[in-house]
């Protein structure tokens, strides 16, 4: 398995996998025209490549022999978030359901770290559905603890999320 940060180049591969891995997540709860509106706002390689071009916005895709399998999203100094210190924000962690429970998933979360302490972070931050009960127990076994909450708007539906942190040492 190997990591590596994403160039413009990877645009359109991470908008698939952006809504292949969102789709698989999300939409046994939820209606198909809510999961469309969100893809089409969210994960569009027009979308992404804006993104990709943002100064504290950071991509990393992950890879085993069939392909990429799994992304991660950073931004820096999310604004209005209840912690001291500079703050970075995982924004997303996805893996194709076929890859998760492989060791792809903490690679990752190891590169978030990693690439947050090298810019002298002091804390990942990341908001998780409070019913997403695998990616819950992954953050925890990682040392992640919840510090407040907050509504999350899916199309029609509001979810409450969990917000999660972990101290960088
Ligand atoms: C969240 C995610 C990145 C974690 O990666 P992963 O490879 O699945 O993680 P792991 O298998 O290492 O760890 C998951 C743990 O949850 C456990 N688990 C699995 N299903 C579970 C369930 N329904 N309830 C509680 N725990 C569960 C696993 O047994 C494992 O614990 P263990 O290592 O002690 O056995 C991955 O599942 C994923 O991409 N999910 C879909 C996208 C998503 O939800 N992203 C997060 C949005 S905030």
């Amino acid at each position: 398995m190997k990591i590596i940060p994403c160039k413009w180049k990877h645009h359109a591969a991470l908008a698939e996998l952006g809504a292949s891995t969102f789709y698989e997540t999300f939409r046994p709860h939820n209606s198909e025209e809510d999961m469309q509106a969100y893809l089409a706002n969210t994960y569009t390689p027009a979308l992404v490549q804006g993104n990709l071009k943002k100064s504290g916005v950071h991509y990393f895709l992950g890879y085993d022999e069939l392909g990429d399998q799994g992304y991660i999203k950073l931004i820096e100094n999310p604004v209005g978030i209840k912690l001291e210190g500079k703050i970075m924000e995982l924004e997303k962690i996805y893996v194709r359901t076929s890859a998760q429970g492989s060791g792809l998933a903490k690679l990752l979360m190891e590169q978030a770290a990693m690439h947050s302490k090298q810019l002298s972070f002091n804390y990942i931050y990341l908001g998780v559905w409070q019913e997403n009960a695998r990616a819950l127990a992954f953050y925890k076994k990682l040392g992640f603890e919840i510090f407040d909450t907050r509504k999350f708007l899916l199309g029609s539906r509001s979810c409450d999320d969990y917000l999660l942190s972990l101290k960088l040492t």
